[in-house]
């Protein structure tokens, strides 16, 4: 194909703006899919996807589309995430196009994600086409919406596209607009292979499979490539693009965006934001790749058979090549055994991947509650930063420790707007800016990240009525006064259970989390002191009676399948249950800490 017919583009929007709905509707119009292979949401392929209906990973998919003027387009279509937690996977995408659709919700309007997702968009010199989407809605206000993506994001919204992926109206002018106003990529097919990989999987029979965007040369079937960064070569067996199921071609060439698999099974060894250039004629620099991922949020990975340690590592390092955001390191834990640090974007990624896992992998987890990064300034000068409690020196030893802080954007409907000022500042947010949108306001708060990952957002939406909008992004770290809670069980400290809590809420987390512990732990035969403590300390105790009965006491009489309904109930709630010492203790115990308040 002609590198003049080729537009690279990816869909960007607000979450629940309807960006995979209007993807589903572009494949069908091309007559990518046939009717009968259509399912909606078709990009959405996890079942995970499905069933929350949200994007989770980034996938492309070729179309054929019959411009204006009578020629073919190859039109490579990347869809990518709304949610603020998979922004990563946004900003690689973008890498690999030279345009954007900007989906905004006719009904809706400008909302945080937008906004953040334009940045990036602008970051990589993208050309935006601004496309209003569901204009079926009674509620639905193009123009008021059109003028705000004028006076908040500064885009020329005259010529923008107005659709409904509902009934399919305007959608072949999304077509249209693509072929005419996104740059074709350049025609550099002559020259030394120059390829990023911008995503990556693995597939049981074929090994590792790497999608890549073509800036320079080309690529066919039984060339040696050679990854830039670790300088391994290997042969190319299998070349493709996605359609959207994998389809093998005769060659990629320069503009283009497909698949490459071949010698490579080790997972490690295909690095996203690589380049991947020709053995025999390398090119001479490899491209700038991505910006590294900062995890946000550390969580310790147990299995619940501990005999699965080995499992959950490998699964760890397959579903790493999957999601390059997603790290991992061991660590051991007195109460739980061994396991993994890890660490992810936000609370919504850290869920996603514990599933996962557990689906795909086929594996039982406990996760301990999630901690951001401290930093920690010890007396005798040194640094260190701490995303275990359990790592945190005595508190001798501690001259002062900081936290991550956030800039935080929300936007509400004026009404909310006290309801907003009043939780950020529960939250110990710092109140930054107001700005009116509108009949919106939008405002931003620096706000600690550690009470974001409690439960800000949830809080946010529920006392704006689903309103508030909201996007962070790290703002660096400021000084606080932090201590470690300590969690008994039985007269043992549980390493698993301590959190790192600020110090003017530590009576007040301590004494909710040992009421919820005493919920959550099941009776066992004798008693169990629940006690909080910071330092030597004991700031509460709660008490879980100790069992009457056992369970099958309930069934005098000889029903044999009644017994054994009742032992199979216990035994499927032992399933996710942990000895700690002499204490059963549930996968939600670890959690516990999220849900006070
Ligand atoms: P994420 O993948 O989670 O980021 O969301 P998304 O932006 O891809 O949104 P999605 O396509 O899943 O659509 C969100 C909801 O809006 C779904 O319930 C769609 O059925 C609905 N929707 C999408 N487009 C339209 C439209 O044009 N009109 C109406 N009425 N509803 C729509």
């Amino acid at each position: 194909m002609d590198a003049k017919h080729i537009r690279n583009f990816s869909i960007i929007a607000h979450i629940d703006h309807g960006k995979s709905t209007i993807a589903d509707r572009l494949i069908e119009l091309t007559g990518t899919l046939s009717e009968r292979e259509m399912e909606s949401q078709i990009l959405d392929s996890m079942d995970l996807e499905r069933e929350r209906g949200i994007t989770i990973k980034a996938q492309t998919v070729r179309l054929n589309y019959r411009g204006k003027d009578g020629e073919i387009y190859e039109l490579n279509l990347i869809d990518t995430p709304g949610h603020v937690d998979f922004n990563y996977e946004v900003s690689r995408s973008l890498a690999a196009c030279e345009g954007a659709l900007l989906i905004v919700d006719a009904a809706q309007g400008v909302e945080a994600q937008t906004l953040a997702n334009v940045y990036l968009a602008l970051e990589h010199d993208l050309e935006i086409i601004p496309v209003i989407n569901k204009i079926d809605l009674p509620s639905a206000d193009p123009d008021r919406v059109k003028q705000e993506i004028e006076d908040v994001i500064g885009l020329d919204a005259s010529d923008a596209v107005l659709c409904s992926a509902k009934t399919g109206i305007g959608i072949e002018n999304i077509l249209d607009q693509i072929v005419a106003k996104i740059p074709a990529p350049a025609d550099k097919n002559d020259k030394p292979l120059k390829a990023i990989i911008f995503d990556s999987y693995f597939d049981a029979y074929k090994g590792a499979i790497a999608h890549i965007r073509i800036f320079e040369g080309c690529i066919k079937p039984g060339m040696k490539l050679k990854m830039m960064s670790t300088g391994k070569t290997f042969d190319v067996t299998d070349i493709g693009c996605f359609v959207p199921t994998p389809y093998a071609v005769d060659s990629l060439e320069s503009g283009q965006v497909g698949f490459i698999a071949g010698s490579l099974k080790n997972v490690r060894d295909v690095r996203v934001g690589d380049t991947v250039t020709a053995a025999a004629n390398p090119t001479d620099k490899p491209l700038s790749g991505y910006r590294g991922v900062t995890p946000m949020v550390y969580c310790g990975l147990y299995t619940v058979d501990s005999a699965d340690y080995n499992n959950l590592k490998d699964a760890l390092e397959k579903l790493q090549l999957n999601d390059a955001a997603l790290v991992f390191e061991p660590e051991t834990s007195i109460a739980l055994g061994f396991g993994f640090r890890c660490g992810f974007l936000g609370l919504l990624h850290m869920d996603v991947i514990q599933e996962r896992l557990e689906r795909e992998y086929n594996l039982k987890l406990i996760t301990t509650a999630p901690s951001v990064i401290y930093h920690i300034y010890k007396t005798n000068g040194e640094m260190i930063t701490v995303s275990n409690p359990t790592d945190l020196p005595e508190t001798t030893e501690i001259e002062h420790m900081e936290e991550p802080f956030v800039k935080a954007t929300i936007i509400v409907p004026n009404d909310y707007v006290g309801a907003v000022m009043e939780i950020s500042q529960d939250k110990r947010g710092k109140f930054i800016s107001m700005d009116y949108i509108d009949s919106r306001v939008m405002l931003t708060y620096h706000i600690p990240l550690n009470e974001i990952i409690y439960d800000y957002f949830d809080k946010l939406k529920s006392m704006t009525r689903g309103y508030a909008s909201l996007d962070y992004e790290l703002a660096g770290y400021q000084q606080s006064k932090l201590v470690k809670l300590d969690i008994l069980l039985n007269g043992e400290m549980v390493d698993a259970l301590s959190t790192i809590v600020h110090i003017d809420r530590a009576q007040i987390r301590g004494r909710q989390l040992a009421e919820k512990l005493k919920e959550i732990i099941p009776r066992q035969m004798f008693e169990i002191p629940v006690q909080a403590a910071i330092g030597n300390k004991i700031i509460a105790r709660e008490t879980v009676r100790a069992m009457r009965k056992d369970v099958l006491s309930k069934c005098y009489g000889g029903d044999i399948s009644r017994k054994r309904k009742l032992l199979e109930k216990q035994k499927e709630g032992k399933k996710r249950m942990k000895s700690v010492g002499s204490v059963e203790v549930p996968q939600e115990a670890f959690m516990a800490i999220l849900k006070v308040d």
